[in-house]
């Protein structure tokens, strides 16, 4: 009996201190979103060319590439975390430090966080059925539109009139709807759209945004607001690897390739 009670005293003590020991190693810098010498990047890799999950199972594409570039040049080590692309913003000094994700500047962005210079111009594009009709603005108007929730594409088809828009985690997701007949078009920046194009061109066609009056857009690296020490770095090693043709190269191995 007495036996039983040392020893279960002595197994509470030692849970207490390995309980004190988890704290202090939870407590410790470095676990999540760090200042140090990793850069929690979130992503959602599900954007060719930009990012997409590669053969060995890791995020990939242009943007994962130029992170890493920046990543090098300020002495930081990335770690991407990939995750929906509605969550990033909202993730940004919590579970990431920043996000890059095709990821498009705007003023409701801004409102919770900082962009970097911006790093690449783009434009929404509308992919329909082989031979449709739709050709301009007016076309979509009371149509069943396809987007990725939380994008700008979604937002443009909001407000088209008469609109029904459905929103998928993932842009091949509204894709494939169409493909089904689900949906009429799909809303989607113009280079996946080209990516899914090829990929299924012998069921979709893809239309330019100039033909729907869509603005051009600007990807930047979204930031914590108000850290300008970050954000001169970052924005600094961009400039560094444009003018050393690193960015030119990127360009042309994931984009025009
Ligand atoms: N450019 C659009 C936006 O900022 C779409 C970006 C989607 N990116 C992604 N990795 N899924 O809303």
């Amino acid at each position: 009996m007495k036996k039983k009670i040392i020893s279960v005293v002595l197994a509470s003590l030692l849970t207490v201190a390995a309980l004190a020991g988890c704290g202090n190693s939870t407590a410790a810098p470095a676990e999540t979103a760090s200042t140090g010498e990793t850069l929690v990047v979130g992503t959602n890799a599900a954007f060719p060319p930009f990012e997409y999950v590669g053969d060995d199972g890791q995020p990939d594409g242009f943007d994962m590439a130029l992170i890493k570039a920046i990543g090098a040049k300020i002495g930081m080590e990335v770690q991407i975390q990939d995750m929906e692309f509605d969550s990033l913003v909202s993730s940004i000094g919590s579970k990431i430090d920043v996000a890059i994700a095709g990821m498009t500047v705007t003023e409701e962005r801004q409102k919770t966080v900082d962009f970097s210079e911006s790093y690449y111009e783009a434009v929404q594009a509308v992919v329909v059925p082989k031979g449709s009709a739709i050709a301009a603005a007016d076309d979509l108007k009371n149509l069943n539109i396809g987007v990725q929730l939380g994008t700008t594409g979604e937002f443009i088809a909001d407000e088209i009139e008469g609109a029904n828009v459905s929103a998928y985690n993932k842009a091949i997701d509204a894709v494939n709807d169409l493909i089904n007949g689900r949906v009429d078009c799909v809303i989607v920046d113009k280079n996946p759209a080209e990516v899914f194009g090829a990929q299924y061109s012998d069921k979709v066609d893809v239309l330019p945004g100039t033909s729907f009056d869509f603005e051009p857009e600007f990807y930047a690296i979204a930031l914590p607001k108000g850290n300008t020490d970050l954000a001169n770095k970052i924005n600094a090693a961009i400039q560094e690897l444009k003018a050393d043709g690193t960015y030119d190269s990127l360009v042309k191995q994931y984009i025009e390739e």
